[in-house]
Parts: C-alpha cells; sequence; structure tokens
C-alpha cells in the first residue's frame, strides 16, 4: 500500500527538471510556476516585467525552491533565445516549456478591425510561441515537454468583440497537435490547456455582474483559479501524461459543453 502511494506521487513529481514558464510574472503563469517548483523542478520564471518575475523566483525561494527570473518578451526573437540560453546556463537543462504568456485586448467587434492591434496579438499569441517551441525543441533532450495556453475561446466564443483572440487560439490548438507529430522524433511531447474563465490580474477589470455570470454559466458553478489551470499543466509536464500528446485540455468547470 505504502508503495504504491509512493509510486503515485512519485508520478507527478518532477524532481532534478528544469521548466520554463512564460509569462510567471502574474496570474496562472505564476501559479504554474509554483506548482512545477513545489513538484521538485528548478523554475525560469520569464516575463516582460522584471518586478513581478523576481517576485515570482522570492515566493518559489520562499517556499524552499530554486528559480531564477529571467526579463523577456517574448515577441522578440532575440529575448526569446536569450531566456533559454539563459536557462541552460543557470541549470544546464531545459525539461519542459510552459508557453504562457499571452494578452487579450479588447478587440472591435468584425467586422472592423485593427490590424494593427491584430498583427500584435498574433506576435505574442502564436509567432512566440511557435518560436519559443522551435527553440526550446533544439535545446531539450528527449523526454522533453511542451504545454501551450491556449482558451476555451478557441472551441466556443463565450460571446462578441473577441475574434481576433480566439483566432490566435485555434491557431495554438493547431500547432501544439503539428508540433507533437513533428517533434515526436525528438522524444518530446508537446500538449495544450484551454482555461475557461480565470481571476487573475488580466481579468481582474471584469464587472462583478459579468462575473457572477461566468460562474452561473459552468457546471462546476464557480469560475476558475490560477491553480486549477497550474494543476492540469502540472499533470501534461508530467509522467503522468506520459500517453497523452498532442491534446487540448479544456479546463473550464465544464462551461463549453453546455453553452448559454
Ligand atoms: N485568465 C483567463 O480567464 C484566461 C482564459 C483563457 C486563457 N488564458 C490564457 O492564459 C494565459 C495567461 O493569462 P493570465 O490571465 O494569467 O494573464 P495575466 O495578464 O494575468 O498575466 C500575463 C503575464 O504575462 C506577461 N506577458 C504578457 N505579454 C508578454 C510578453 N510579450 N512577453 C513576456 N511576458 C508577457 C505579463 O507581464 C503578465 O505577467 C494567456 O495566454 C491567456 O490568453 C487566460
Amino acid at each position: 500500500m505504502t508503495q504504491t502511494t509512493a509510486s503515485l506521487e512519485s508520478l507527478f513529481r518532477l524532481d532534478g527538471e528544469v521548466a520554463l514558464v512564460t509569462g510567471a510574472g502574474a496570474g496562472i503563469g505564476r501559479a504554474i510556476a509554483l506548482m512545477l517548483a513545489q513538484a521538485g523542478a528548478s523554475i525560469v520564471a520569464a516575463d516582460r516585467d522584471a518586478e513581478t518575475a523576481a517576485q515570482t523566483v522570492s515566493l518559489i525561494e520562499a517556499a524552499g525552491g530554486q528559480g531564477l527570473a529571467v526579463v523577456a518578451d517574448v515577441s522578440l526573437a532575440a529575448d526569446c533565445n536569450k531566456m533559454i540560453d539563459e536557462t541552460i546556463a543557470r541549470f544546464g537543462r531545459l525539461d519542459v516549456l510552459v508557453n504562457n504568456a499571452g494578452i487579450y485586448p479588447p478587440f472591435p467587434r468584425l467586422p472592423e478591425v485593427d490590424w494593427d492591434l491584430f498583427d500584435r496579438t498574433l506576435d505574442i499569441n502564436v509567432k512566440a510561441v511557435l518560436r519559443c517551441t522551435i527553440e526550446a525543441a533544439r535545446r531539450m533532450s528527449s523526454g522533453g515537454r511542451i504545454v501551450n495556453m491556449s482558451s476555451m475561446e478557441s472551441i466556443r466564443p463565450s460571446g462578441p468583440s473577441a475574434s481576433h483572440y480566439n483566432i490566435t487560439k485555434g491557431a495554438v490548438n493547431a500547432m501544439t497537435r503539428a508540433a507533437a507529430v513533428d517533434l515526436a522524433s525528438l522524444g518530446i511531447r508537446v500538449n495544450a490547456v484551454l482555461p475557461g474563465f480565470i481571476m487573475t490580474e488580466g481579468t481582474s477589470a471584469i464587472p462583478e455582474a459579468a462575473l457572477e455570470q461566468f460562474a452561473n454559466r459552468a457546471p462546476s458553478n464557480r469560475v476558475g483559479k490560477p491553480e486549477d489551470i497550474a494543476a492540469a499543466t502540472l499533470f501534461l509536464a508530467s509522467k503522468a501524461s506520459d500517453y497523452v500528446n498532442g491534446h487540448c485540455l479544456l479546463v473550464d468547470g465544464g462551461t463549453t459543453i453546455v453553452g448559454g
């Protein structure tokens, strides 16, 4: 019995491994960084905001873990390379990449369009994910894992004025499947998490009434917490998901299945 418990636990452990989390200075990214650290990984917390990245590392170290804060704007090729170089320089390896950094600015409702805003969103939500995936895959050993942050909005839009964002997250799903196929020969698994509505710094401006609506729509009857997404990410980053590849995992309290 004791032996079973120990091996179950070890399925989710990342001891001796190194995980790079983008957008780790806030919200979902910070929760992922903290949970992967709790599972034993050394963490590289990358964010374009130096102060919040450093705060994430302080939290990891206060809990007894190891971390390195890296200032990087993932939409810049040079920063993406620097982030991976600094990971290897400090920890000597890279086992897990979490492509979490993303933006969701308010968009005009179609048929209006703001092309500059769309290009910027594509740069961060799509091109940066592809670039970081490629650069990480070149430096990872066999057994590496990549987890991309998509959105339930890629499956079923929850309202108007989000088309541009939803398009980028649909691309992340397609990229996840394509990369899983292409990187299989290197022994690298690629999966995605599709969060429902999660309370974070990025969504904090949403009015109370809208929050209540989101909560009521979810069969789980609440809005999501960053830790809900961190737990799913840990699963996809760990041995527990060894036979899961190219999968887009909805973590939305059931919102997508019921609609409304
Ligand atoms: N919160 C939700 O309801 C929700 C739902 C579905 C999907 N998501 C996705 O989850 C991810 C995280 O969302 P969140 O709510 O935690 O966001 P957030 O705005 O609370 O935090 C995002 C973090 O990413 C950083 N960041 C943004 N652009 C960056 C860049 N170019 N380079 C480096 N760092 C950058 C920010 O500084 C910030 O620390 C995003 O990809 C988002 O699309 C969120």
